[in-house]
């Protein structure tokens, strides 16, 4: 039989990503609803490490439903890479007495909880939240849909403005692993082609799609680039590339960053991430440990979080041959 829960630790960790905030609140919320004190940890796991932490109930989460970035700050911890740091961690939550931690973030975020777990049998429930939807076992992770309409918003700019002047833009957006952004972002903006790191699409076959949208009439192109696309080269070195193969391109760069992390969370990653902390409390409450909260097919699921951290999501192939046929 599992130790009745009392009191639940919250915290977000690596990168941050729209609706962190939302899930926040929502953790906080189903906290006070269940009558379960909690605190909230700052600055992720070195917060964790030096006892930053701080009880929050129902009305310290006011009015933050719509606010991009973290209030409990984010970090990338070494020192809790290391065991003396995960000790010294383990024993500020048992001097606060914290009975169990709800972990927002991704892969790394994870991993942590995982091995901190397997050392100190301490119950883990973990909500996805990075913008670059690449954890197994949800279809969506927090973020996600407000980085890619930050994404798009963006494109449709650069759009207009290559228009105006004939130009060709390569156009970065996020994604080191991943290119779910570059995919979704580059199909919904009209990209010409789009370049992932899980595929190499080839140069070859980006001169003939270039050469073939010019003599087709278009009057400008885009190509989405993610971050780390598997052409090894980077957006500048792409525009080299064509500067020197192919004729008649005028050519610029626009690398959107981290931009896309901030904003506003769009109503889609508040209502998931309101209905994933009230899911994490709730499966803590019960009794369970070590999973994550995912949502497939738009119902939640848990999720066994090793497997979430060692899983790779895939490309969508079907949204690759769309993206195609689209820029024919
Ligand atoms: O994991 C989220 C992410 O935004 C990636 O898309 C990007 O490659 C990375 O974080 C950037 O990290 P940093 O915050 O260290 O610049």
């Amino acid at each position: 039989m599992s130790k009745t829960i009392q009191k639940i630790g919250v915290l977000t960790s690596g990168g941050d990503a729209p609706g962190m905030n939302a899930a926040i609140r929502s953790v906080v919320r189903t906290c006070a609803y269940h009558n379960i004190e909690c605190v909230g940890i700052y600055r992720g796991y070195e917060g964790m490490i030096e006892g930053d932490f701080k009880i929050l109930d129902a009305r310290s989460v006011n009015y933050i439903i719509n606010k991009g970035g973290t209030f409990l700050k984010s970090a990338r911890s070494d020192e809790f890479r290391t065991k003396a740091g995960r000790k010294k961690a383990h024993e500020q939550l048992q001097k606060f007495g914290i009975d169990a931690l709800v972990l927002i973030g991704g892969d790394g975020t994870f991993t942590g909880g995982m091995i901190f777990n397997e050392e100190f049998d301490f119950p883990i429930i973990g909500i996805p939240g990075t913008i670059d939807n690449d954890i197994v076992g949800t279809n969506f992770t927090l973020g996600y849909d407000t980085a890619l309409n930050t994404a798009v918003e963006a494109i449709d700019k650069i759009r207009d403005t290559a228009s105006s002047h004939k130009r060709l833009f390569f156009v970065e957006v996020m994604g080191r692993d991943v290119g779910h952004i570059a995919l979704n972002a580059g199909v919904g903006s009209g990209a010409e082609e789009i370049l992932v790191p899980e595929e190499d699409l080839g140069l070859d076959r980006l001169l003939e799609s270039l050469e073939r949208s010019k003599n087709s009439g278009k009057s400008s192109s885009i190509v989405v680039v993610a971050e780390g696309d598997k052409t090894g080269k980077n957006v500048f070195e792409l525009r080299d590339y064509v500067e020197e193969n192919l004729e008649g391109y005028d050519v610029r760069v626009s690398v959107l960053g981290h931009m896309q992390r901030g904003g506003a969370p769009s109503c889609f990653d508040r209502v998931l991430a309101s209905r994933m902390g009230v899911k994490a409390v709730e499966s803590l409450i019960k009794g369970k440990k070590n999973v994550m909260v995912g949502t497939i097919n738009n119902k939640l699921e848990l999720y066994p979080i090793d497997k979430a951290v060692k899983g790779h999501s895939k490309i969508d192939e079907e949204l690759l041959r769309v993206s195609d046929i689209m820029s024919t």
